[in-house]
């Protein structure tokens, strides 16, 4: 089944919303639903929409998997506090830090986070809760690289054949499958989301395991998100789409107080898009990459290089794993 996708300069985000409340009590009935909050763009989105729709019938959860951003589980819990909506945070990081062991390939690790997260992690809370749905915010860009074999998106089930009823027991309901992007900031601004909810940066379900080259070990996680912290903070002001550190897997020689240090590469995206589908790397100026490079390889421990990646999306992507 093609899905219609809605262009942004199309839409008109009060009806789009208008329609999807309906068409998500009609859904849920007098059932209850659960949704996975991340802070992102889209399942905010999808949270607001959920509680306008069919209020304490929706259980929202923060699914603490290990591989999100400093502090960002306590951050995005106490904001949708002041909006308001209660978010319940599940630890559950050791249960896909086991998960992830021992794993280097992309699409396996890929794989990894997906069946914990959705057969494991939410098989529990649905059993927990009794929910028969699971509301989530999977858009046209996920169904189109999945389908099309480029990378296998963590919320993408049903255009791949698979029956999320039969495989993981709940059935998914995916408001935002219309739209891009930009499609869905416009919608959560309308929904009253604050700013810094409705331009977030994207970042990808998998986390940071989609920025760890190889294994996505604790320690290895905990190097890529300090260098996360610094890249966030230096460009910050940069009007980009996304920008994003990434720890590479091979370590090279470098030299530290005139000894050899034998340690690990970061490198440095920042893309220029409108809808993720096609990127370009942002002409940083010499000095943003300079400050950068330097308070890298002194405050992240280990790390003696640092580079800036200058191909276009295609044929890279955006994200390395
Ligand atoms: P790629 O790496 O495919 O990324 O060029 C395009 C955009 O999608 C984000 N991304 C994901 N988002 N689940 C998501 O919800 C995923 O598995 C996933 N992988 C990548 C990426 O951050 C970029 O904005």
């Amino acid at each position: 089944m093609t899905i219609e996708g809605i262009a942004a300069d199309k839409l008109d985000p009060e009806q789009f919303i208008a329609t999807q409340l309906e068409e998500i009590s009609a859904t849920v009935g007098d059932e209850i639903a659960i949704n996975a909050l991340s802070g992102g763009v889209d399942s905010s989105a999808v949270t607001m929409l959920g509680h306008q729709a069919i209020g304490s019938q929706l259980k929202t959860y923060f699914i603490d998997n290990a591989l999100m951003r400093q502090d960002e589980p306590e951050q995005i819990v106490s904001l949708f506090a002041e909006l308001g909506v209660n978010v319940e945070l599940i630890d559950a990081r050791e249960e896909f830090l086991d998960a992830l062991a021992g794993i280097t390939d992309p699409e396996e690790k890929r794989e990894a986070v997906t069946q914990t997260f959705y057969r494991d992690v939410f098989g529990r809370l649905v059993r927990e809760s009794g929910a028969k749905y699971l509301l989530q915010g999977t858009i046209l860009t996920d169904v189109d690289e999945t389908v099309a074999g480029i990378k296998r998106q963590h919320n993408v089930f049903e255009q791949l054949g698979i029956d999320p009823q039969q495989a993981f027991g709940y059935q998914i309901v995916e408001p935002l499958i219309q739209l891009r992007k930009d499609g869905v900031r416009k919608v959560a601004e309308a929904l009253g989301l604050p700013e810094s909810v409705y331009n977030r940066m994207p970042f990808p379900g998998p986390a940071l395991a989609a920025r760890v080259i190889g294994e996505a070990t604790r320690e290895r996680l905990a190097l890529v998100r300090q260098a996360t912290v610094i890249t966030e903070q230096e460009l910050a002001d940069v009007d980009a789409f996304q920008y994003m550190a990434i720890l590479h897997e091979d370590r090279v020689t470098g030299m530290r107080e005139g000894r050899r240090e034998f340690g690990q590469q970061i490198e440095i995206r920042c893309w220029d898009s409108v809808d993720a589908r096609t990127a370009s790397p942002t002409h940083l100026s010499w000095d943003i990459l300079e400050k950068l490079s330097n308070r890298i390889v002194t405050e992240v421990p280990g790390v003696v290089s640092v580079t800036y990646n200058i191909a276009t999306k295609p044929p890279s992507t955006m994200e390395v794993v």
